[in-house]
This record gives structure tokens, sequence and C-alpha cells, in this order.
């Protein structure tokens, strides 16, 4: 079958084979930090230092990564299909983007930016934040009264926080034909009901592409287990192969 219009929800799964971390696989990042303290804006306004280090340490991280075969298939399909591909990524990586891909929605912010908190500009950061940072947009204003007016804030989206561009989203959902999960455990909203939305609708074919069967798995009309390296490559080689 020949599709015009496909969206693919990707999480921490497609970037394991990256070297970077998940969060809830048996060693994951939320197996050794409370996401109360670094993923909510009460742990930051609790302790701006310690979540600054947490991200700092992430940064550096991602900055050692490059995208996998799995980041290169989509890519690929983006550029060689006949379908428009629009990839909405749970991942703050820019993995994707780095890859290729192009039409992409970082629906949980971008680790490499920051954003200020006088004047919301979000900047590209690739280096070190610290509570001394200040925003270098806002210039003189940032050291208003209370002086902490230009501090900075990683840009991404913490717990409690509406993620970005829910509205095209859901566009996109309604109107693709297939609905492709990669690497995500289904376990947090709103990304994990986006399955359901595309099923409510009842026009697109629902596939789940993982390591083991996620929490939402039952709620997929196919399934393809196996590390994303493997597994998304062929895929893509399958829906380019029924185009052709
Ligand atoms: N290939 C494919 N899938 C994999 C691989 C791999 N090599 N390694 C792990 N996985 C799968 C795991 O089986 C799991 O189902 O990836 C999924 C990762 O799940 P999580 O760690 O929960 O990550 P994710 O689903 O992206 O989390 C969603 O939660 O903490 C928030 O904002 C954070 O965006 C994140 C969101």
């Amino acid at each position: 079958m020949t599709f015009r219009s496909i969206v693919v929800l990707t999480g921490a799964g497609i970037s394991a084979e990256s070297g970077l971390g998940t969060f809830r696989d048996a060693d994951g990042l939320w197996t050794k930090y409370d996401l109360a303290e670094v993923a909510t804006p009460e742990g930051f306004a609790r302790n701006p230092a310690f979540v600054h280090e947490f991200y700092n340490a992430r940064r550096r991280n991602l900055l050692g990564a490059a995208p996998n075969a799995a980041h290169a298939a989509l890519a690929h399909l983006e550029a060689h299909g006949p379908a428009r591909v629009t990839i909405v990524t749970q991942n703050v990586d820019s993995l994707h983007e780095r890859a290729g891909s192009r039409n992409v929605i970082p629906m949980h912010g971008e680790l490499l930016k920051v954003r200020c908190h006088a004047a919301e500009h979000v900047l590209d950061w690739p280096d070190d934040v610290s509570v001394e940072t200040r925003c270098p947009r806002c210039g003189d204003a940032a050291r208003g009264p209370a002086g902490r007016l230009g501090y900075l804030r990683p840009h991404v989206v913490w717990f409690g926080e509406m993620p970005f561009a829910m509205e095209p989203i859901g566009a996109l959902l309604g109107a693709c034909d297939l609905f492709v999960s990669i690497g995500t455990s289904g376990n947090v909203y709103p990304a994990a009901g986006f399955v359901d939305e595309v099923r409510g609708i009842g026009a697109a074919h629902t596939v789940e592409l993982n390591l083991e069967p996620s929490d939402g798995a039952s709620r997929f009309a196919e399934a393809i287990y196996g590390p994303a390296t493997k597994v998304v490559p062929a895929f893509v080689e399958r829906l380019l192969r029924a185009d052709a």
C-alpha cells in the first residue's frame, strides 16, 4: 500500500544506539535522578544550579553522539519516498535534524537551546549554563532590580508544562494515513495518546517499532520488535519497495 502522509513519533529508544540513555530502561536516567528535582519548574525554582548541572552533563554527552541508522533511514524516507513525512519527536537531542530530516517537530524542546526568563528569547546554546549566565539578547534589562530577570533555563519541556506545537501535531494526526511510533515506552502523555487520536479517526494504519512491547502496544495494528537500527531501516525499505 502507498501512503501519502506519514507521522512518525519517536522517543529515547531511537537514540539509544547513538549512546544516549533512555529514561525508563533498567539503567535509564530516571533510575539515577529524581525527575521531580531536575525536570519540573518547581525543581528548577528550588535548586537552579543542580538543574543546570544535570542539563550541562546531558548537553556535553550529546555533543559526542551521532545520528544512527534509524535516524538516517527516516531522513531517507522523507527525501526519497512519495509520502510527506513528519517526525514528532519527544527527544531533545536534535539527532533527526543532524541526520538530514527537515520536517521535525521537537515537542519536548531542544537540549542545545536555552530560553530567557525576561523575554522568552530562545537561543542556540551548546555550552554549559549556570545561574550566573545572563541572556545576551536582553542586555542590561537582564540586570533588572531582581537581578534574576535575565536568567536562562533549558529550552526543554518539563513535567507539568505543555509540550510545543500541539495544534499542528493534532492536525497532522488527523490527516495522516500511517502513524509509526518508534522507541517510546508509551508512558508520557500527550504523546502516549497520539495512537488513540489516530485510531479514533480510523483512517490510518498504526505501527509500533520498539525493542519490546510498550505500554501502548495493544493499541497498534502492527508491531515489529528489535533494535531501532535494525527494524527502522528494514521498515523504511518495505515502504519504499511498496511505492516502487
Ligand atoms: N531500539 C528501539 N527501542 C529501544 C531501544 C533500541 N535500541 N532501546 C530502548 N528502546 C525502547 C525501550 O524498550 C522503551 O520502550 O525505547 C523506549 C524508551 O522509553 P523511555 O525511556 O520511557 O523514553 P520515552 O518513551 O522517550 O520517554 C518519553 O518521558 O521523561 C520524559 O520527556 C521525557 O521525552 C521523554 C518522555
